[in-house]
């Protein structure tokens, strides 16, 4: 099957995995006509990454700077703009800050997603479909050996993987018991441009260009499977487009590394890459364990056999290609890296939407 999609709405696509996300579907074929941008802008939005896209696109791309729990502003976007599906990204996304401060990820994950689902319901003669975006993270952990598959029974371990099991329960719930046309994903962890410095990747690159201690939990020993978030993209694009209502897939990059290794490759890559540090010393020398966290999910793997069967999606992105991409991206972008670290970007958006 092939849906049409005319007028989608994004939600929280001013985040990391969100402007990917807009950047990629404007240079498809089948793009939607219009794309309508829905994010609060919390520390996480950035609209500065969509600026060119703005410019670019000025009858295509719309910008709402609304709260998804704002049930009267969600129902505007969907009438306004007569919506007819809805990519949800908006979350918390953080498990450390999670840990710290859980209430954000209860607001937003859960009743953030059941207020878009209410008004998806109200308007079921419009939307063909709502596509959740969530995480493999549900699943709680792995041991050294197996994956997750779609029917890995739910076991999350931290206030961010609970918020987002809530949330993929009661999408489930809107589809069997609505008729909601929903599709959901559960990918593992995504790495690539426009990603908010607090989590691994962008954080060990920017504090190694720094010259900055590059913080290992633990024994490092714990495993992620990275996904190029383009790659997560087209695997989202390719459900919206083609999955039949209901179904979920899993989304992985097959690029299972321990910790210690990611934080290894990336020393190595800059020291052929950027230029040295003041001292001449090897980047690695910047390595530091610290303190794990509290309830770490030792492994994640997934198995992505399914979506790749049903709908001929597969990661086109190994790590060795996608590290090297990102580095670069980085290093090109430095200007983007600064308005980031110094929090400039925050007085952009209080002077434009304060
Ligand atoms: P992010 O933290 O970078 O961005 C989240 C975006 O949501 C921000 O723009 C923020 O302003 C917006 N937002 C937060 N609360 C909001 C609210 N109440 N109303 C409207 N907007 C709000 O997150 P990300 O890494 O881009 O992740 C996007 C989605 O993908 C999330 O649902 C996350 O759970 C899921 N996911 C992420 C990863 C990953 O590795 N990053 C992996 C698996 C799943
Ligand atoms: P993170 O990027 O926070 O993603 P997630 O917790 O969703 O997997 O962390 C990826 C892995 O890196 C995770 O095992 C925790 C670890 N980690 C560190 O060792 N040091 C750090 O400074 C951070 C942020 C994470």
């Amino acid at each position: 099957m092939t849906r049409n999609i005319r007028n989608l709405l994004v939600t929280g696509g001013a985040g990391f995995i969100g402007v990917n996300f807009i950047r990629w579907l404007f240079d498809q074929p089948d793009a939607p006509e219009r794309i309508v941008n829905f994010d609060k802008l919390t520390y996480a939005g950035n609209p500065l990454s969509l600026l060119d896209v703005a410019e670019q696109y000025p009858d295509r791309y719309v910008f709402i700077h609304a709260d998804i729990c704002n049930a009267a502003a969600v129902r505007d976007a969907i009438q306004t703009h007569r919506i007819d599906a809805i990519a949800h990204f908006a979350a918390e996304s953080h498990v450390d800050r999670s840990i710290v401060a859980p209430d954000d990820f209860i607001q937003t994950n859960i009743i953030g997603t059941y207020t878009l689902l209410e008004a998806a319901r109200q308007h079921a003669d419009q939307i063909r479909l709502f596509h959740h975006v969530s995480t493999d993270e549900v699943y709680g952990t792995l041991g050294p050996t197996g994956f997750f598959t779609e029917e890995t029974p739910y076991a999350p371990n931290s206030p961010y993987s609970a918020s987002k099991a809530a949330s993929d329960h009661l999408v489930r719930a809107y589809h069997e018991t609505y008729h909601l046309p929903t599709t959901l994903s559960n990918c593992s962890n995504n790495y690539g441009p426009y990603q908010f410095p607090e989590k691994l990747i962008p954080l060990i690159i920017l504090n190694a260009l720094e010259g900055k201690p590059l913080p290992v939990y633990g024994d490092g020993l714990h495993v992620r499977d990275w996904l190029y978030v383009t790659d997560h993209c087209a695997a989202i694009w390719q459900i919206m487009k083609h999955a039949q209502p209901g179904t979920i897939y899993n989304v992985g990059g097959r690029n299972e590394l321990p910790n210690i290794r990611v934080v290894e490759t990336i020393c190595d890559l800059l020291d052929t890459h950027a230029p040295p540090l003041p001292n001449g010393a090897p980047r690695r020398s910047l390595i530091t364990y610290v303190k794990d966290r509290p309830g770490h999910d030792r492994r994640y793997a997934i198995d992505c056999s399914k979506i790749e069967r049903d709908l001929h999606w597969t990661p086109a992105q190994t790590w060795e290609s996608g590290f090297a991409k990102t580095i670069r991206w980085y290093l090109d972008n430095s200007a983007w890296c600064q308005q980031v670290r110094s929090g400039e970007y925050q007085n952009w958006i209080a002077t434009h939407y304060g």
